[in-house]
């Protein structure tokens, strides 16, 4: 199963990825990708030491793809780079058995409309494996803007995770991110709503999501153990009394059952 996880900045993207993916990898193989400019996965999974971002990785874009990161346009160099190994080679073991796995992707500095980089070719590459070739779970921790996804890794998506918190700002990015998705061939979307306080704050957003067409997956209270995990560089497993984590572990089993309405 693939999910990619996106919704407008500081909704809970990271913290639902990291603790999904530490949840599914007890019975699954988990790889979990952070995708976000941001990169603050590695936290979010109890990680603290620096990991250097594939699109960083000077050397080893030259090495597979024949040119210099950020070198003059017009070289020539490999649009089809040979990536399979780096999924395993390039990825953090967040546990000490092989069934969870963190790869730090980077982002890309635009030069321009169009540019195809050396970067952005490997990691489109690498994204395009990850989503097609692995067997394990996949789980992207995103960006609201989707629009660096092919359009052929884009239609292997099984599911698109939008978190939504309680607010019309958050529900215009899921509307956007909608319209978004549907033109690069994602297939399925569903909506976690998150930071919940209170039933009049699920039905508003609830009432506003049934408008946009949009179906829920779950959702997950605001919850003071999430900030406490988040201060104390732990992960939300370490809290088993916290509501959220109930929460996300019920939206995990909702994720394994998932039928697409389509
Ligand atoms: N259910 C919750 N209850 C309380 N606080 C929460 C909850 N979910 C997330 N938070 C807090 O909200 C903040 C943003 O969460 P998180 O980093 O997961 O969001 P994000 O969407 O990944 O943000 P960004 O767009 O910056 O990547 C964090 O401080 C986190 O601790
Ligand atoms: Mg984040």
């Amino acid at each position: 199963m693939k999910i990619a996880i996106t919704g407008k900045g500081g909704v809970g993207k990271t913290t639902l990825s990291g603790t999904l993916a530490f949840i599914l990898s007890q019975a699954y193989k988990v790889f979990a990708i952070d995708a976000d400019p941001d990169m603050n996965l590695a936290s979010s999974m109890g990680i603290h030491y620096k990991i250097t971002p594939i699109s960083k990785m000077r050397d080893l874009i030259k090495e597979r793809t024949g040119a210099e990161p950020g070198s003059a346009f017009g070289e020539v160099f490999k649009i089809n780079p040979n990536i399979s190994d780096l999924p395993d080679s390039m990825s953090v073991k967040v546990k000490d058995d092989d069934t969870l796995k963190l790869l730090v992707m980077g982002t890309i500095d635009k030069g321009g409309d169009g540019c195809i980089c050396p970067a952005s070719v490997l990691l489109k590459a690498l994204m395009r494996n990850l989503i097609l070739k692995k067997d394990e779970i996949v789980i992207l921790d995103m960006e609201a803007g989707i629009e660096h996804l092919g359009r052929r890794t884009a239609e292997a998506v099984d599911v698109m995770i939008i978190v939504v918190e309680p607010g019309l700002k958050s529900l215009e990015t899921a509307e956007r991110i909608k319209r978004l998705a549907a033109d690069i061939g994602i297939r399925n979307i569903a909506v976690v709503i998150n930071k919940v306080s209170n039933k009049a704050e699920e039905e508003f957003v609830t009432d506003k999501l049934n408008e946009l067409g949009l179906e829920v997956l779950g959702s997950i209270p605001r919850d003071d153990n999430v900030i406490l995990a988040d201060m104390e560089g732990k992960i939300l497993l370490d809290y088993p009394e916290s509501v959220a984590l109930k929460s996300i572990k019920e939206i995990g089993e909702n994720l394994l059952n998932y039928n697409p309405r389509n």
